[in-house]
Formats: structure tokens, C-alpha cells, sequence
């Protein structure tokens, strides 16, 4: 015979059966028509990697991301289309950072007069001295850090900061860009966001303020301190694909700590923004510091396998630490793949949504391709907004979106 707690006890857990079945019914296998379906490791029918095939007609024919991937996967060779394209370990992450977006919906609210609905932003942030740092951009995408665009595109980042300006969109700069700091921040235009990102290394304290100093001499307003790669990870797809393995005995070390982010704060010129984190503790420590943002990301599953999607992140940062969200401002990245994603996430407390590998293969048809891209996605994010009934970015809250499927799996943590 049961008890009768242990009879409420099982009540409660039967109760949460259709949940979970709706859960793991609700995920497709593949994460969806814009990743390849293929098993890693098969022989792949992949471009050359040239770029004089006719960009004109391919940048013409884009209605949405599916065929930026499509084109890309065209257009490049195998090497660079693997080291673009793939995750870590197994790819979990990878999947489920855009997976999980489907496991939540939008909630539109009628016959609202959106006729001037706008999706432009525009906010501050501030260094530890209290200084302003306005953002003013078209939209709230912004292009993440990602190294090594000239392997897609002569001078790439070049291609890919023009196309920001165009667009009025923020572009940050990987720390392995391929051009030089100093000559992209020379070729920035007047009315143009530039951020550095910053791998903080084996450098010293005061190595780390004058790298910060320099890049604010050079331009850019602000540093991006990525956090998440303290080792080199098992990068599968690419070292299949042929690119060199990291060893064991020559890992990444990421050697910074909560202080020398406290004293980084207080000591840098430019706004300190804390891209990779991954939880309510760190974004709580974050914002306790005063940094000028934080940037929920997993690196596009290039650094840990098997982690919590961003939007997850951002959920449990609402269940666990209430109010965070409107404290200070949150960008996130990781399967912002459409307009529709950035809404969500908008409508959840992100401020920006950042784009990684759809500049990278964007920029396989050179800046006109990265304006192209930005475009379709400026343009859905505009006509989600009016079908949902909003005006403006802004105005998005909670009430917008039905989250409970993710909800359900997202803890109350006793910190
Ligand atoms: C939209 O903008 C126009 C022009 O500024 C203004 O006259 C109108 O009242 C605005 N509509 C709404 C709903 O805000
Ligand atoms: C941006 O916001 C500031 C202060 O909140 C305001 O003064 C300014 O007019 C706004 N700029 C635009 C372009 O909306
Ligand atoms: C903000 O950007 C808009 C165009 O996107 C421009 O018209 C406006 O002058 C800018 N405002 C500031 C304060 O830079
Ligand atoms: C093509 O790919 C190779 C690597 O396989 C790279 O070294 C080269 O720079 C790329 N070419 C262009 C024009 O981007
Ligand atoms: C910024 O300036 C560039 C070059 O002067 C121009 O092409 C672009 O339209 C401007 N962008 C915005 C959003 O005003």
C-alpha cells in the first residue's frame, strides 16, 4: 500500500508526463532546413571557395537565412565551410540553441494602430567612470565577434563593417580578425558602432587596460571580454573537415576571475561588456560589478558541447533572479536566425541579438551579401513586431510570448 504522500508524491509526477512527452514529441530530430542534415564525417560536394562566382544573382535570390546557408554551402570549400559551420563534441548545443526557439510562441495582440512601428534602439552604456557610450542603431542586431573573415572573403571584416554602416547596425571585432584592428576602426564610418572583443590571455592587468586603450584610440566603444573558451574544445566538424587540432598540452587559457573583471570595470575607458555567460549566479555577479552589459552566449557551441541554449539562460535568469533583466542590458546570440527568434528573445529582456555564422556565410557573397542578409532580417523583425501588435522594441514584455514548454524544465534554484 501506498502512503498517502508518497500516493500525492506520484500524482504530482504523472501530472508532469504530458509535459515531458510534449517536450521531446515537439523536437524534431535535425535542427531544421538551414543546418546541414549530413553525417559528419561523409564526403562532402562542397564549392571552391571562389570568390569571383557571380555574386549579383546569388545576393538577388536571397529571401531568408535558409538561402544564405544554402549559398554558402556553395560557395565554400569544404576547410572554411567546416570551420564555420561546426560546433563542438557532438553538436548538442549547436542544435539546440536554435531548436529551443521553437519551443516558444508568440502571443499577437489585434487591432492596434502600428502604423509608425519602429524597430530602432537606442540606449547607453557607461564605463566604470559613469561615462555614456550611446547606442544608436536601425535595428537590434548586431554582428558577434567572429575571427578569421578574410578565409570567406578578401579582407572580410572590411566587407562585413561596410555593411554595417549601411545598415545602421553595431558590428563588434573578433580579436582574430584578419585586418588589423587600426584599419578597421580607420575605415569606420562617422555614424558607426564599433565594439573590440577581447580573448583576455596570458596578459597582465595593465597589458589588458592598454590592449582596451588602443582599440579606444582606434575607434570602437566599446570591449567585449569573451569568457566562455578557458580551453580549447574538441572542434569535431572542423578538424575532420581537415583544419588543425588543438593538443592537450597548448590549451586557450582564459585566465581572468571575477576581480580582475571588478578592476576592469573600474579602470577601463570603454564600457566592459561580459559575453558567454550561461547563468542566473554569473549574470547576478555581472551586474553586482556594475559591468555595462552581459551577453548570454555558448559561442555559438564553439566552446562547451552539451550546454543550456541561450534563450534557456535568459529564462532562467527571470525565474531566478527577477528584475535582472531590466537592471542591465542583455544581448544574446545563438540561433538568432530569423526575425522571429530576435522577437522572442526581445520580448524576454534582450536588448540586442547578435549574429555570428549568418554574417560569416553572408559575407561568402562579400558586403553586398551581409547588406542583403541584415536586410531580410530588418525587414522580418519589423513585420513580426506589427503582427504582434507592438510599436516599438521597447514596449515587448513577457505577456508576448508563451514560454511554458521551456518553463517547465527551467529549475527554482535555492542559490
Ligand atoms: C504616426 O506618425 C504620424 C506622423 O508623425 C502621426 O501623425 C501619427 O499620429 C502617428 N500615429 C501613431 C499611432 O502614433
Ligand atoms: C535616444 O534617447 C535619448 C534619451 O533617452 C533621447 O534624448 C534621444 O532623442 C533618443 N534618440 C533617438 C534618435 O530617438
Ligand atoms: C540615430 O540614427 C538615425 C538613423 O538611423 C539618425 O537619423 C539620427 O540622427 C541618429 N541620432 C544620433 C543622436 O546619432
Ligand atoms: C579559400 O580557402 C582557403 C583555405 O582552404 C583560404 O586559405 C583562402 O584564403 C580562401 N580564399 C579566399 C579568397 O577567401
Ligand atoms: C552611415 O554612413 C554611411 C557612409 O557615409 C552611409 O552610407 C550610411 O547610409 C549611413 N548609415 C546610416 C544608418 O545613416
Amino acid at each position: 500500500m501506498l502512503s498517502t504522500a508518497s500516493m500525492s508524491r506520484l500524482l504530482a509526477l504523472t501530472s508532469l508526463i504530458p509535459l515531458v512527452c510534449a517536450q521531446f514529441a515537439a523536437r524534431p530530430l535535425s535542427a531544421g532546413p538551414w543546418f546541414d542534415g549530413r553525417v559528419q564525417g561523409q564526403a562532402l560536394d562542397y564549392g571552391q571557395n571562389d570568390t569571383s562566382l557571380d555574386v549579383e544573382t546569388d545576393v538577388a535570390s536571397i529571401i531568408d537565412m535558409r538561402d544564405v546557408w544554402t549559398i554558402a554551402e556553395r560557395r565554400l570549400n569544404s576547410i572554411v565551410y567546416g570551420r564555420i559551420a561546426g560546433g563542438t563534441s557532438n553538436e548538442d548545443t549547436l542544435h539546440w540553441n536554435v531548436d529551443s526557439y521553437r519551443e516558444v510562441h508568440l502571443r499577437p495582440r489585434l487591432l492596434r494602430d502600428i502604423t509608425n512601428a519602429s524597430i530602432a534602439v537606442n540606449f547607453s552604456l557607461y564605463n566604470g567612470a559613469g561615462e555614456e557610450f550611446p547606442i544608436n542603431a536601425s535595428s537590434p542586431f548586431f554582428f558577434a565577434p567572429s575571427g578569421s573573415q578574410g578565409l570567406v572573403w578578401p579582407d572580410g571584416e572590411l566587407a562585413t563593417i561596410g555593411a554595417a554602416a549601411e545598415a545602421g547596425v553595431v558590428a563588434a571585432i573578433s580579436s582574430f580578425s584578419t585586418v588589423a584592428y587600426d584599419v578597421v576602426g580607420a575605415a569606420k564610418s562617422d555614424n558607426q558602432t564599433l565594439w573590440a572583443q577581447l580573448y583576455p590571455t596570458t596578459m597582465t592587468r595593465a597589458e589588458w587596460l592598454d590592449w582596451i586603450k588602443t582599440r579606444q584610440e582606434a575607434g570602437y566603444s566599446a570591449t567585449v571580454i569573451t569568457l566562455d573558451v578557458v580551453s580549447d574544445p574538441l572542434e569535431s566538424r572542423n578538424w575532420r573537415a581537415g583544419n588543425e587540432h588543438a593538443t592537450l598540452d597548448a590549451p586557450f587559457l582564459n585566465i581572468i576571475t571575477w576581480d580582475d573583471v571588478q578592476y576592469l570595470k573600474d579602470n577601463s575607458p570603454l564600457p566592459i561588456v561580459l559575453k558567454g555567460i550561461q547563468t542566473y549566479e554569473d549574470a547576478v555577479l555581472a551586474r553586482d560589478i556594475g559591468v555595462a552589459a552581459i551577453y548570454l552566449s555558448n559561442h555559438g557551441n564553439r566552446a562547451a558541447d552539451g550546454v543550456q541554449s541561450p534563450l534557456e539562460v535568459l529564462l532562467e535568469i527571470r525565474k531566478n533572479a527577477p528584475g535582472l533583466v531590466d537592471e542591465i542590458p542583455i544581448f544574446i546570440d545563438g540561433g538568432i536566425y530569423t526575425g522571429t527568434n530576435a522577437l522572442k528573445a526581445i520580448a524576454l529582456g534582450a536588448k540586442m541579438v547578435g549574429l555570428g555564422r549568418p554574417v560569416q556565410f553572408a559575407l561568402t557573397m562579400g558586403q553586398a551579401g551581409v547588406k542583403k542578409m541584415i536586410d531580410t532580417l530588418y525587414y522580418e523583425l519589423h513585420q513580426q513586431l506589427q503582427l504582434v501588435g507592438g510599436n516599438s522594441l521597447d514596449e515587448l514584455d513577457a505577456s508576448y510570448v508563451n514560454t511554458l514548454r521551456l518553463d517547465a524544465f527551467i529549475p527554482t534554484y535555492s542559490s
